[in-house]
């Protein structure tokens, strides 16, 4: 049977994004328009401006999405949107977008959980990738970006047990915050990531919360502050010289605790034989590296998805709406934006 097309429409935060995959999971076409230069000047992300900022770019960007990919209307099965969690007035832009253009094409409407997106991108083939074939249900899923670090247990499309999660801060935002205060300015993960590359890991020691505890939660508000006390009274001079070490120590502190708490979950699940990081901190070279390491060590097969599908992006909301549409799972003209997950989306 031929695959059906499925739109998908991203704007929980700060990122718009649209894209067109097939219930095989294949992506026809995937586009952002990114805020980063928006909200920079105010060292994070403002969401009034990040409301604006999607009125102004969805269409545009979704006009071209159909050009690029010279994609009919009539093709489009359903229509998936982010509708939760993330900032309301963010979502809101997107859902409105999603319920109007349902409306008018006659199409189902889908609305998709963002986290649950993240967790199904491995699910996304493209030209230059594809899961590895041994990876499937049920898995482990990590997803550590800005505003989230979750663990889950995914047993199916659908079914998501709920392992551990941070209790104070995201991962995401302890690179954010740590980034901002050493003058890399924002988002700084990727320029952490960047630096720590010629850094010494070992140079400072920075603390690894909860890491020994007999649970899989996570907490990241510590270490912001012991950097903040191992750098007061610095001059410029010394922590130009010091930033590469601190960067990979810092970011050595926040990826073995995100393996070791994996690592305590994978020997918890000995029957679980798959794994995925996602999320935008998956970007993380060394995370990618450790996470690649453990993996083998343990035997379990890991997808570790582009970057392209880990950061914020649409292919994955379309294509956890791909999951819905072929359940016949399907949303009202009533759906709503919500800032938090709704009560049955996890167990
Ligand atoms: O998934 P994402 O694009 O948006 C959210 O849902 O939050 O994740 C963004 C987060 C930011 O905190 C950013 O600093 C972090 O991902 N990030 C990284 C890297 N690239 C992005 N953190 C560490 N290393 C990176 N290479
Ligand atoms: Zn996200």
């Amino acid at each position: 049977m031929k695959p059906a097309l499925i739109l998908g429409i991203e704007t929980s935060c700060d990122d718009t994004a649209v894209a067109l995959v097939d219930t095989n999971g294949y992506v026809r076409g995937s586009l952002f328009a990114h805020q980063n230069k928006s909200h920079a000047p105010f060292g994070g992300v403002v969401p009034e401006l990040a409301s604006r900022c999607h009125t102004e770019e969805l269409l545009p960007i979704l006009d071209r999405l159909m050009m690029d990919t010279r994609t009919a209307w009539g093709e489009i099965a359903a229509i998936a949107v982010t509708s939760r969690p993330g900032l309301i007035g963010s979502l809101l832009v997107g859902v409105v977008a999603g319920k109007s253009l349902a409306m008018a094409k006659n199409k189902p409407l889908i609305g998709i959980n963002h986290i649950e997106g993240h967790l199904l991108a491995p699910f996304l083939s493209d030209e230059s990738y594809k899961a590895p074939s041994e990876f499937g249900f049920p898995y482990l899923g990590l997803a550590v970006s800005g505003g989230h670090t979750h663990l889950f247990l995914v047993e199916a499309a659908g079914s998501y047990k709920l392992l551990g999660q941070t209790r104070d801060d995201a991962a995401g935002e302890a690179y954010d915050k740590f980034a901002k205060l050493i003058g890399l300015g924002f988002p700084g993960g990727a320029r952490v990531d960047k630096e720590a590359v010629i850094g010494n890991p070992k140079a400072y020691a920075f603390p690894r919360s909860l890491i020994k505890e007999d649970n899989l939660d996570f907490s990241f508000s510590g270490i912001k502050t012991a950097a903040q006390r191992e750098i007061a009274g610095w001059d410029d001079a010394k922590l130009g010289a010091q930033r590469a070490d601190l960067c990979a120590s810092y970011q050595a502190a926040i990826n073995e605790v995100l393996i070791a708490k994996l690592d305590r979950a994978a020997g918890q699940h000995p029957s679980v034989r798959s794994v995925t990081i996602t999320g935008g901190v998956s970007a993380n070279s060394d995370l990618r590296a450790r996470a690649e390491a453990w993996a083998a060590k343990r035997t379990l097969t890991l997808a570790l998805p582009p970057l392209r599908f880990c950061t914020d992006n649409a292919a994955m909301i379309a294509r956890a709406g791909a999951f819905h549409f072929l359940g016949g799972k399907f949303s009202d003209q009533d759906l709503s934006p919500s800032a938090q997950s709704l009560p049955g989306d996890f167990q």
